[in-house]
C-alpha cells in the first residue's frame, strides 16, 4: 500500500483536487480512515479533550502525542500522518521546537508536524524545516491561545487582521511549509489565500472555497455528547448508538437472556 506524502498534497492542489483531512488518534479509526482512502490524517491535539477529556487543548503533553501517533501508524497505512506539536512545546525556543518535532517524527513515526502560529514562531518552522522535517501552518483561530482569546469565536474579521493573515499565510508558504490549516476565518479571506498559494489551504469553519477541509473525528461521526461546533458535520451519532448498544447488552446481561 502506498502512503501519500507531502508532495502529495501540492499535487492534488495543482490538479484541482480537493483534500480530505481528519483528525485521528487511535488505532481502530486510524485504520477507518485507512479504508476511507482519506489521504492526510492529522493526531490533533484536540485529544487533549476528545480522548484525554481535559477541557482545552492546553494541557495535553508531547508525550501523550507521540503514544497516539504510534497506534495510528500501527493502524493505518496509507495516510499521511501529521501530528500536531501540543501548547509549549514549540512556543519557547528554537531548539526545544526542533528536538520535539523530532520525537513526533522519530519517536512517534509521524511524517510532518503541524505548529499554530505565523511570523511569531518562523524561527522555530524554518529550523524544524531545515531539520527535514515537513511543516503544516496553522492560522486563524489558534485553540493553543484560548486563554488569551477567551473563546472560540471568528477570527480575521477587522481590515487589518485580514492583511495580517494574508501576509502570515505567505510568509508560511515562503518558509516551505506543506500545507496550512486556516480555522474559524471568513470565507472571502480563506478564498483569497487560497488563491494566493501554491500551497494548499485546509479549512476548518473556513467556507467551502479551501483546497481541502478537516474535521474533528468525534464531530463527524456524533460522538462528542451532543455538542458539536457550528462549523462541524456530524455524519452518523455513534454516541447515542454506542449507548443503546452497550444498554442492549446490560439488559441481556441483567436479565439472564445474555449468551454466547
Ligand atoms: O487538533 C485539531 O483537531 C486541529 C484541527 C482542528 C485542525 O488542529
Amino acid at each position: 500500500m502506498n502512503r501519500h506524502t507531502v508532495k502529495d498534497l501540492i499535487k492534488l492542489k495543482s490538479n484541482g483536487n480537493k483534500i480530505t483531512a481528519v483528525t485521528c488518534y487511535d488505532f481502530f479509526s486510524a485504520r477507518a480512515v485507512q479504508d476511507a482512502e482519506i489521504p492526510l490524517a492529522l493526531v490533533g491535539d484536540s485529544a487533549s479533550m476528545v480522548v484525554y477529556g481535559y477541557d482545552t487543548t492546553v494541557p495535553i503533553t508531547i508525550e501523550e502525542i507521540i503514544l497516539l501517533v504510534r497506534a495510528v501508524l500501527r493502524g493505518n497505512k496509507s495516510s499521511l500522518i501529521v501530528a500536531d506539536m501540543p501548547f509549549m512545546s514549540y512556543q519557547g525556543s528554537v531548539n526545544k521546537a526542533v528536538d520535539n518535532a523530532g520525537r513526533l517524527i522519530k519517536d512517534g513515526g509521524a511524517h510532518a508536524v503541524k505548529l499554530e502560529g505565523g511570523s511569531v514562531i518562523k524561527n522555530q518552522i524554518a529550523a524544524i524545516l531545515d531539520a527535514g522535517i515537513p511543516v503544516v501552518g496553522h492560522l486563524g483561530l489558534l485553540p493553543q491561545s484560548i486563554n488569551k482569546l477567551g473563546g472560540y469565536s471568528l477570527q480575521a474579521t477587522s481590515e487589518s487582521s485580514q492583511k495580517k493573515i494574508i501576509d502570515e499565510a505567505i510568509l508560511l508558504e515562503g518558509l516551505g511549509v506543506c500545507a496550512i490549516v486556516l480555522e474559524c476565518i471568513p470565507a472571502s479571506i480563506a478564498n483569497d489565500i487560497t488563491a494566493s498559494l501554491k500551497v494548499p489551504t485546509i479549512g476548518i469553519g473556513a467556507g467551502g472555497g479551501c483546497d481541502g477541509h478537516i474535521q474533528v473525528l468525534h464531530d463527524l461521526l456524533g460522538l462528542g455528547g451532543g455538542q458539536y461546533p457550528k462549523h462541524s458535520h456530524q455524519y452518523e451519532q455513534l454516541g447515542v448508538r454506542m449507548v443503546d448498544a452497550l444498554s442492549r447488552y446490560k439488559n441481556e446481561v441483567e436479565s439472564g437472556s445474555f449468551k454466547v
